[in-house]
């Protein structure tokens, strides 16, 4: 798995479709190190350029995170008219998913190569209400905030100098009546990264000030294998202005 995805990147491979399975997302794979290598310090839009164009993708699940149709079957997320923002969407499965119900989603993600595959695939599919646009997080300026933003992989792939950056447009990017929804891969032992180490602190840490608070938070138990006990998905919500933070 991890030796193809090298050979792929070797072959300038871009448009091979992930096989529907996690892959170790370690030092170990050979995949990472390319990945470290292609993604080098903060300023990285064009690392990931690189990575998707390469076919260096060990994330990619090819599909919706099981996490996502979860939630979508619990019936708990905003329905009728919400708008949802995925930000570094990747292939875009989760936005797809997270569709229906009324909802409006954005897929959002640097890389202009990646996003216009996901338009391509979504157009051979029944037509969901998702957008996918091709911005950069930090820069990017959308006419409303919105109702839902789901993270997954994209905190733990940032540079830890932009977590506090990261939280400042959560912040922006979010209603105040909004919902952020973090399924958190929560990698240890890692020398570098992406992905970085990451616990349930560092989130905290960036957006506690901010007055985010948990409402919910739960072991991932549906993750795909290499990242079993490695999850959790925390549910925040805003504190209304000139309130206490819930503790
Ligand atoms: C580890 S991947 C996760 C992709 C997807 N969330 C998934 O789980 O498959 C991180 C993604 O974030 C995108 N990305 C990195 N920096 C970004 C930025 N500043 N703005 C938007 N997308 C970004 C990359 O192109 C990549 O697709």
């Amino acid at each position: 798995m991890a030796s193809t995805a090298v050979a792929d990147a070797n072959a300038g491979g871009f448009g091979v479709e992930a096989a529907g399975v996690g892959q170790v997302l370690d030092g170990s794979n050979p995949a990472i190190v390319r990945l470290r290598q292609l993604v080098d310090g903060p300023q990285s839009s064009e690392g990931w350029r690189r990575c998707w164009e390469q076919g260096v993708t060990p994330w990619d699940l090819g599909e919706p995170t099981p996490a996502v149709v979860k939630l979508v079957q619990s019936g708990t997320l905003p329905g009728g008219g919400a708008t949802v923002l995925v930000p570094g969407c990747g292939g875009g499965y989760d936005a797809v998913a997270m569709s229906g119900a009324g909802r409006s989603v954005v897929g959002l993600d640097v890389c202009d190569a990646v996003i216009q595959r996901a338009r391509r695939r979504m157009s051979s599919a029944s037509t969901p209400d998702v957008t996918f646009v091709t911005a950069d997080f930090f820069t990017w300026a959308p006419p409303e905030p919105f109702h839902l933003i789901f993270d997954y992989t994209f905190f733990c792939a940032l540079d830890p100098s932009l977590r506090p950056a990261w939280a400042a447009r959560m912040d922006e990017l979010l209603r105040p009546d909004g919902e952020l929804i973090t399924l958190m891969y929560l990698p240890r032992d890692q020398d570098s990264g992406p992905p970085y180490n990451t616990t349930v602190f560092d989130y905290e840490e960036v957006l506690k000030p901010l007055g985010f608070f948990i409402e919910s938070i739960e072991d991932n138990d549906v993750a795909v294998e290499p990242r079993k006990g490695l999850e959790k998905i925390a549910r925040w919500k805003k504190t209304p202005a000139g309130t206490e933070t819930p503790i």
